[in-house]
């Protein structure tokens, strides 16, 4: 591993003691993690306890009324948000992959979150545009050359004060390599993160839990 990739991530022991002290991870939610761990090939997409405890947090401490999340995978990071909802929140969330649909509704069923979660089937770049919003909470978490789109067309539709959180945002590192424009994913959240960094109506931190994890606030006026 570079020297760069080293200092980046921490080590097994530190991300056990992490987990080991911090509130543990729902039933439902380990059965979903193994779950996925069968069924996917990339089950590492998935936000895990940690990271799922964390999006748990930040809801409860914002009590949305509506959130959006763009990229449900198997519904781990989905299920989080939810547990923060305010009494009558709903959270809107995106996915193109039928097989993920699919596990993911079994389990916002196990949940007992059917009338708060509603699932929107097909391509994000689609889908935006046609929900009304205005949401408190966005998490963005789909394919990486895409992020400064997806951010172009929630922006009108996050109401002021309201927060996005964009996962990846160091993408395993990778935005710190030479050449690291070279690949589009790459690209694509470099070219994401100088955005939000420039952008005059947001405020924008980029935290370096897992693999990055922007908190982007946009301001009110
Ligand atoms: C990193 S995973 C999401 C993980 C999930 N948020 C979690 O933490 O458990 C990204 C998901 O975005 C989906 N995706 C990729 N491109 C998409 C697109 N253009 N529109 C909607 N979903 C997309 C993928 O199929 C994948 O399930």
């Amino acid at each position: 591993m570079s020297d760069i990739l080293t200092h980046l991530f921490l080590s097994p022991e530190a991300e056990r003691y992490i987990e080991e002290h911090s509130t543990a991870e729902p039933e439902l939610l380990v059965k979903l993690r193994r779950e996925t761990h069968l069924k996917s090939h990339m089950p590492q997409m998935l936000s895990g306890p940690v990271q799922g405890r964390l999006l748990s947090m930040i809801s409860h401490m914002l009590k949305p009324q509506q959130i959006l999340e763009i990229g449900t995978f198997t519904g781990y990071s989905a299920i989080c948000l939810a547990e923060g909802l305010d009494n009558n929140g709903i959270l809107h969330t995106i996915e193109i992959n039928p097989e993920w649909i699919e596990i993911a509704a079994s389990y916002f069923s196990a949940a007992g979150l059917d009338a708060k979660v509603k699932q929107h089937p097909g391509a994000a770049k689609e889908i935006i545009p046609l929900l009304p919003g205005p949401f408190d909470l966005v998490f963005l978490d789909a394919d990486k050359d895409h992020y400064s789109l997806y951010f172009d067309l929630i922006f009108d539709k996050l109401r002021p004060g309201g927060w996005i959180l964009a996962d990846n945002t160091l993408w395993y590192g990778r935005v710190l390599m030479p050449d690291a424009d070279k690949d589009r994913e790459t690209a694509g959240i470099m070219e994401f993160n100088r955005k939000m960094k420039n952008h005059p109506d947001v405020d924008c931190l980029l935290l370096p839990h897992r693999d990055g994890l922007s908190l982007i606030r946009k301001k009110s006026r």
